[in-house]
């Protein structure tokens, strides 16, 4: 299957997870380990609904910049609404393989949640790079996958609704490489750190309970006996809930480096 996309539908589900008090926690890990300073010029690079890139913007403050990239126009159209009040954020369509920006005109350049989903990393990091001044900045966060432990009532069916979902990315286990793939690129690795996800207990507002229905109606997408599958899991999970039982934990992890 492909790489998920964001349509209308997709992108409000999105937004739903974003705002859940686990994501805001891990946009604050990550403002903390960039460390933005007023007057900054700093790149978001699949920026999505703009939620990361408004507060680094709060940073950088009226004499600063930032710029969020993405390449798809409801998620533009959300990081727009909600940034109409930042001046300093600037919103532009692109693709993070072949950025439209000119070279090192950027302190820092940050990217989360999206390396995973590029077909072409390295041509990523190489644009990166070109559009970062020498000493320049860059954080990434991606997710591995197979770090996800999930409490589901029929184990074989959550498997295989699993086993479909790793489709959503072009590489469910890109942090593995990626500190090497940076160094390649001329970075000079400083820090690793990994942002753990952990819901122990069931809550609505939280990003497990949220991310049920972009995984279901992902792996729906396949039609037939997937979509059922996707279907009843998604019940599963939801009586799962209601029952009192909940356990659920992802890793994401957090690169920092600096331009050679
Ligand atoms: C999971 S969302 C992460 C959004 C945001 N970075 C955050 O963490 O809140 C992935 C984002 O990457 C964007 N994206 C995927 N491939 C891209 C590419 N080649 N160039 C730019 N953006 C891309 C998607 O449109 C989407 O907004």
């Amino acid at each position: 299957m492909d790489v998920l996309q964001y349509d209308e539908e997709a992108t409000r589900k999105l937004l739903a997870v974003y705002v859940t008090p686990d994501v805001a926690a891990q946009r604050d890990a990550f403002v903390a380990a960039l460390a933005p300073q007023p007057g900054e010029r700093v790149l978001d690079i699949g920026a999505g609904p703009g939620l990361l890139a408004g507060q680094i913007a709060d940073a950088v403050g009226a004499g600063g910049e930032v710029c969020a990239v993405d390449v798809s126009g409801p998620l533009l159209a959300a990081a727009r609404a909600h940034n109409a009040a930042r001046p300093q954020l600037r919103i532009v369509e692109g693709d993070a393989r072949r950025l439209p920006l000119p070279d090192a005109g950027f302190d820092a350049a940050v990217s989360t949640q999206v390396l995973e989903y590029v077909d072409d990393v390295d041509a990523a990091l190489a644009e990166m790079r070109r559009v970062l001044r020498p000493g320049g900045r860059v954080l990434v966060v991606d997710t591995d996958w197979d770090s996800m432990v999930w409490m589901a009532p029929d184990p074989a069916r959550h498997a295989r609704v699993m086993a479909a979902w790793a489709a959503h990315a072009a590489d469910v286990h890109l942090p593995r490489t990626l500190a090497r793939r940076l160094e390649r690129a001329g970075f000079a690795l400083r820090e690793v750190q990994v942002l753990p996800l952990l819901n122990a207990e069931h809550r609505e507002a939280s990003y497990s309970h949220r991310i049920v229905p972009l995984i279901a109606d992902y792996v729906a997408l396949a039609g037939g006996a997937a979509a059922a599958d996707a279907r009843a899991w998604a019940d599963d999970m939801h009586a799962q809930a209601a029952g009192g039982a909940w356990f659920f934990s992802l890793n994401r992890y957090l690169f920092r480096a600096e331009r050679r």
